[in-house]
């Protein structure tokens, strides 16, 4: 570790990413131990480096809330919500297992979502969004649910760096359309303390959903 924190720091990285990337396999090791060792390690990382440390975790834990407040207590300075796992896929002609990772789009950003609107309103340090975001409207949402950071890969894949000016300019328009003065005042707007119906994203919410479900809507 003092190996490597010298290497970043002598490269002049302003801030380090920490990537919380694991699959225990091992059943002997319980949720809580898990948990418990990556929260000493950003700990410990907190410890030796100067520069701030975000954490870049992943969705899957009973409880994403307990989780986010143990790191913000260890020390981490900001949260990016979510890590996107490589996925093995079978390769049934070659009998090959592959790490496969697809470019995403738009259909994942609801995860982030709502746990960006009930996160932003229980934590102090700043969240960033990771995946799914693609156009001006995911960038809005982002922010509406508490965002402070947006950040962007498949998009870039897929349509280079000009879009990140495209995006802003959009985003710019966007607000002025609208008469919003400041980006500050849209962050959070939408989230579990401020949004007028925080059930909608606290509970799941299948019978009032089923009772409106046309198979085509519009036809009466
Ligand atoms: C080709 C490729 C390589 C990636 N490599 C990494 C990596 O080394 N470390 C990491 O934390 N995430 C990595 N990611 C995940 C991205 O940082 C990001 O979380 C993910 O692509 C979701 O964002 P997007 O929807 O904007 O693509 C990679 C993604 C792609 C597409």
């Amino acid at each position: 570790v003092d190996r490597l924190r010298r290497l970043i720091e002598q490269a002049g990285a302003s801030a380090l990413e920490l990537n919380l990337y694991a699959v225990p396999t091992d059943p002997a090791r319980d949720g809580a131990a898990v948990e418990k060792e990556m929260l000493e390690l950003v700990r410990t990382l907190k410890g030796r480096v100067k520069i701030p440390v975000a954490v870049k975790l992943s969705p899957f834990y009973t409880s994403v809330a307990s989780v986010a407040r143990g790191l913000e207590e260890a020390g981490a300075d900001a949260l990016v919500l979510f890590n996107r796992l490589f996925e093995p896929e079978i390769d049934v002609e070659a009998l090959e297992v592959k790490r496969v990772l697809h470019l995403s789009d738009s259909s994942e950003l609801p995860l982030r979502l709502r746990w960006l609107a009930i996160l932003s309103a229980q934590r102090k340090i700043p969240l960033a969004i990771s995946g799914g975001v693609h156009e001006t409207v995911d960038v809005v949402r982002a922010l509406m649910a508490g965002a402070t950071a947006v950040q962007l890969v498949s998009t870039l894949l897929r349509n280079g760096p000009s879009r990140l000016l495209s995006l802003r300019a959009s985003l710019e328009r966007w607000l002025v359309e609208r008469e919003y003065s400041s980006v500050r005042q849209l962050r959070g707007s939408m989230n579990l303390k401020a949004c007028p119906d925080p059930s909608a994203y606290e509970r799941a919410n299948y019978i009032h959903l089923l009772h409106g479900w046309r198979e085509h809507p519009g036809v009466a």
